[in-house]
């Protein structure tokens, strides 16, 4: 399932010949309110794709959803496309994971090529194939695995994005890192994450990128070793959950930052993952990311949202951890009492 992963010098060339041999009117592009009004203008002209083929959606993850996904199906259906029409995503995660699961579902799968236009995106979303939408209050809850063809990725997008979207962007990268070589964690580790100079950032982007696809590419259907790629989540999407139950809501990427203190903890506990890279590690993501408020009274709905189940009364929980940098454990029992020391540990780490 390798799908083509292009950093582009020229995205405008790049796609003038993607669609060079495609008629005007079997080009669609789906993307959403604030990518159309910020990043199309940056292109659009330049390409052979008619206005009325574009299908705008609402921003946010919360339109990742049903009626959202209905209403693309509509448009493709009313305008015609065949499964040889070609689908362009441009957008962040909540464009290509909708937009990959609209084109794998129509007419039993059209073709489509992903565009991010957020780091995050760029990093993670739009890169090994997974599509989805939120269902039932849950996220991600329905969908399939589909690579796009090909996904283009044009830093000039990240000149759009504040410095607080390109940190949560950065997050997955210092993710991929820890579960790569000390080679790029050394590297990743250097860059000067305040003055976020997009320029210095393409080679890192260009490895980063490259750690995904070859894990995606040995396990595209995370039978194992692709759950590495979940590194930091279990504890980051706890946080990112309480965040929008405290009404304080987080971006993802801080989460998966704060979360990664946690499951580096756990790492260094149960695994001997080493204590100078720990310490290391928490320092970057306390200075860069600064810190998200919870107390002990919080522990036990973190751990709850950790079992993703309320009827589940599971004492364990299974992470993917790390022995060193790269040397990844999947399916780490880690019990509650584990867990609960793990948050003393990030509590007392960035200062709360
Ligand atoms: N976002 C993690 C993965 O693609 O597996």
């Amino acid at each position: 399932m390798k799908q083509q992963v292009v950093i582009c010098s020229d995205l405008v060339s790049e796609l003038t010949r993607e669609l060079q041999n495609l008629p005007k009117e079997s080009v669609f592009i789906l993307t959403d309110e604030n990518t159309n009004k910020l990043c199309l203008p940056i292109f659009f002209d330049k390409i052979p794709v008619a206005k009325s083929n574009v299908c705008v959606i609402k921003s946010g993850d919360s339109h990742k959803n049903v009626e959202a996904l209905a209403s693309v199906w509509q448009f493709l259906s009313e305008k015609g496309a065949t499964r040889k029409s070609l689908l362009i995503n441009v957008g962040g995660g909540m464009i290509t994971d909708l937009g990959g699961f609209a084109a794998s579902t129509f007419k039993r799968g059209m073709r489509y090529i992903n565009i991010p236009t957020t780091l995050l995106g760029a990093v993670d979303a739009a890169v090994g194939g997974k599509t989805g939408i939120n269902f039932n209050g849950l996220k991600n809850e329905v969908g399939v695995i589909n690579p796009a063809e090909s996904v283009f990725i044009d830093t000039v997008f990240f000149k759009t994005l504040d410095h607080q979207n390109l940190l949560s962007g950065m997050a997955e990268v210092l993710k991929h890192a820890l579960i790569a070589t000390s080679t790029d964690w050394d590297k990743v580790s250097a860059f000067d994450l305040e003055k976020f100079d997009i320029d210095h950032l393409k080679p890192i982007l260009a490895d980063s990128i490259a750690i995904k696809e070859r894990i995606v590419e040995e396990d595209p259907y995370e039978k194992n070793i692709r759950k590495a790629l979940n590194f930091g989540h279990t504890i980051g999407h706890a946080f990112e959950s309480i965040s929008y139950e405290k009404n304080t809501p987080v971006l993802h990427g801080y989460a998966v930052a704060w979360g990664m203190i946690g499951e580096l903890y756990l790492s260094h506990k149960l695994l001997g993952f080493p204590k100078n890279i720990l310490i290391e590690a928490v320092r970057l993501i306390k200075e860069a990311y600064g810190s998200f408020f919870i107390s002990c009274n919080d522990y036990d709905r973190l751990f709850e949202l950790m079992t993703h189940d309320k009827k589940n009364d599971t004492k364990e929980i299974n992470f993917t951890l790390l022995a060193d940098i790269g040397a990844i454990r999947t399916n780490q029992n880690t019990t509650q009492k584990e867990i609960f020391e793990a948050l003393d540990f990030y509590c007392d780490s960035v200062g709360i």
